[in-house]
């Protein structure tokens, strides 16, 4: 009753905000939302103009962000802010006072900007601080190439306001446009129209012209060269790493054409994907035209690129169909995997595609499992209120959303749920979709037309796994077993067997040890596979896991994991193996290795790492 009672009021508003000022198109009504301090049905930011100078010596971005805004006749903008030093606002190129909201943990403060009900532009002035949680300032050790710092930004979920003050909800949609000084050796790169050399003087001016949610804004600056992979697509990376990039990626082109032909036009011109130094992270991060990607997922044989086909995805359900609130994140996600299953499916056939939801599938067990004790997280449509949205980034959106969609699709049969995907991907396109809305979407569009009954609800609003669920199956994982099976019972292993296994066979079968396996047979099995010394990084962590559960020290595998764990920064791998650390009782071991990694982390890998060991930051 309350709801509606707002939106009716809201409807009015804009009704006769719309017959007061033709000229104002009122395009959205904005739902109510707990991660972000703006008001955007009062007044909405439309266009950023940034202007920044990038400082490596001070490890300080200064500049100057100017917004073109709707106004609805407010007397003030609100936009977020975190840890941002703000020296002064300006409305319609007058100065202004302005003022900052007391500071929450997660969200920040709000910036008041007071504005008269025809303000059509607001400017802020201001300076990031050594507390930014988006930027990580590397040094040159920590590069491919050792020569140069470098900088990237990482703006999902709501760390964009740590860089930018702006109105940082995901259903919030902008074009920009960035002028961004860096010293002359680097290159600057953003989630916009894109250079592919360096320029004499530094200087870089980027045009975004889709209209894109703020967690999507994106920088990396370094010693970066271009190698293109097909006339739309291409890798930015340091110069050691660019040619292993292009070959491992080589497929992108044909990745781009399937999704295509899957769910319709990639909208966004370019798709590039840049290999960031190993802190990065996350294994990938889908910015708009420029993916960020993890160095890890290069294992040489073009084993892990599902990462890229994942990232990819997100040109449709994320970046053009967006989650409107973080509540609502697996939207963003689920579809992505089922989507980028597709598309490994597509390239590389049913065994490969199954194999990938198969290991899905089984986080997914692990994440109800974990969650034992509160069910609630296990609901896909989730309450995060008071939360960090990042509370929200496992396997349930991801694997459960999957399962899902991979449920509904066998119900419909394939051509009918395309159909339907491909028309909400059209119909929906540069907007925001709550859970409620797509829930609508899907009864008018694909359920009612064809007189089918789903547990919809049962699937998004009710903990655990509903039991329509569809069976994945693979031959290829049961061979696997069978070939575990055969060691554990013979203690022989037969290498004839394995040849010609893909990685996700390898992790299945390292991952499918039994409790009961000794330190003997990890010793047997590392000296016929040299798994201690995998170059393939899913390997290796999934091995290293099951050393310390372990108890395996052989050939000299704590140094490896040590290694990894202070050189690699992706937080699902790191956070896996201190979990490992934890749940085998030796916290003091992953204390005194976090002791040299942490330095070398983004503040998101941090955050999760210090919560999980108790970390005691004074
Ligand atoms: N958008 C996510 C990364 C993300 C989610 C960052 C939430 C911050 C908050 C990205 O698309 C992603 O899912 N990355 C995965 C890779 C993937 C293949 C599942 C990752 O980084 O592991
Ligand atoms: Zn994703």
């Amino acid at each position: 009753m309350k709801k509606q009672t707002l939106l009716y009021t809201l409807f009015i508003l804009a009704f006769n905000c719309t017959n007061k000022k033709k000229e104002a198109s009122i395009t959205a009504i904005y739902v109510k939302e707990s991660h972000s301090y703006a008001k955007p049905n009062e007044a909405v930011i439309k266009h950023l103009d940034l202007d920044i100078v990038v400082d490596f010596e001070t490890e300080v971005i200064t500049g100057t962000a100017s917004y073109a805004i709707e106004n609805y006749e407010a007397s003030e903008i609100v936009l977020d802010s975190k840890f941002l030093d703000i020296i002064s606002t300006e409305v319609d190129g007058r100065p202004n006072n302005f003022e900052l909201g007391s500071f929450d943990e997660q969200l920040g403060q709000a910036l008041r900007i007071p504005i008269s009900k025809d303000t059509k532009q607001v400017t802020v002035h201001y300076k990031t601080t050594d507390k930014t949680e988006a930027l990580q300032w590397l040094s040159p050790q920590q590069t491919a190439d050792k020569k140069h710092p470098f900088l990237f930004t990482q703006g999902q979920a709501i760390l964009t306001r740590s860089w930018i003050p702006i109105q940082d909800s995901p259903q919030i949609r902008i074009t920009y446009d960035a002028k961004v000084v860096v010293p002359k050796e680097l290159m600057a790169v953003m989630s916009a129209e894109n250079p592919k050399q360096k320029t004499v003087d530094g200087v870089y001016n980027f045009k975004m012209k889709q209209p894109i949610s703020p967690y999507l804004i994106a920088l990396a600056i370094g010693d970066l060269e271009y190698k293109a992979v097909s006339n739309r697509t291409g890798i930015y990376a340091e110069k050691s790493m660019v040619d292993k990039a292009q070959a491992e990626f080589i497929d992108m082109e044909k990745m781009v054409v399937a999704a295509e032909h899957l769910y319709g036009d990639y909208d966004w011109d370019q798709f590039d994907v840049i290999v960031l130094p190993p802190s990065f992270p996350f294994g990938g991060m889908e910015n708009p035209r420029l993916t960020f990607a993890t160095p890890t997922v290069i294992a040489g044989d073009k084993s892990l690129t599902s990462l890229i086909a994942h990232e990819l995805a997100h040109s449709w359900s994320g970046n053009l169909v967006t989650n409107a609130t973080w509540n609502d994140f697996w939207l963003n996600e689920g579809f992505t995997v089922y989507f980028e299953i597709r598309i490994m499916e597509a390239l590389y056939g049913k065994d490969r595609a199954n194999m990938i939801a198969l290991i899905g599938r089984q986080d997914l067990e692990e994440a109800v499992e974990g969650f034992k004790d509160e069910p609630e997280m296990t609901k896909l449509k989730l309450d995060l209120s008071n939360k960090n949205p990042d509370d929200g980034m496992n396997s349930i959106a991801y694997d459960k959303g999957y399962l899902f969609l991979r449920t509904l699709e066998e119900k419909v049969g394939r051509d009918t749920f395309d159909a339907f995907l491909k028309n909400y991907f059209k119909t929906n396109a540069f907007s925001a979709v709550t859970t409620e809305s797509f829930i609508d979407y899907l009864n008018s569009n694909l359920l009612e037309p064809n007189g089918i009954t789903f547990n919809t609800k049962e699937w998004i609003y009710q903990p655990g796994i509903p039991d329509n669920q569809s069976i994945i199956i693979s031959n290829k994982f049961e061979n696997a077993e069978k070939t575990l099976q055969y060691y554990l019972d013979t203690k022989a292993v037969d290498i004839s067997k394995t040849q010609d296994w893909t990685t996700q066979e390898w992790v299945h079968f390292i991952r499918n040890f039994p409790e009961t396996v000794t330190t003997d047979d990890l010793l047997r099995l590392d000296n016929a596979f040299d798994f201690t010394n995998a170059t393939n990084s899913h390997i290796a962590m999934v091995w290293y896991e099951q050393a310390i559960n372990h108890d395996y020290h052989g050939n000299d595998v704590d140094q490896k994991i040590e290694d990894f764990l202070i050189r690699v920064g992706r937080r699902w791998y790191v956070s896996t193996l201190f979990k490992a650390f934890k749940k085998a009782d030796k916290v003091d071991k992953a204390l005194a290795i976090y002791e040299q990694s942490r330095p070398n982390y983004h503040s998101v890998t941090v955050n999760t790492i210090d919560m999980l060991l108790g970390y005691d930051k004074e």
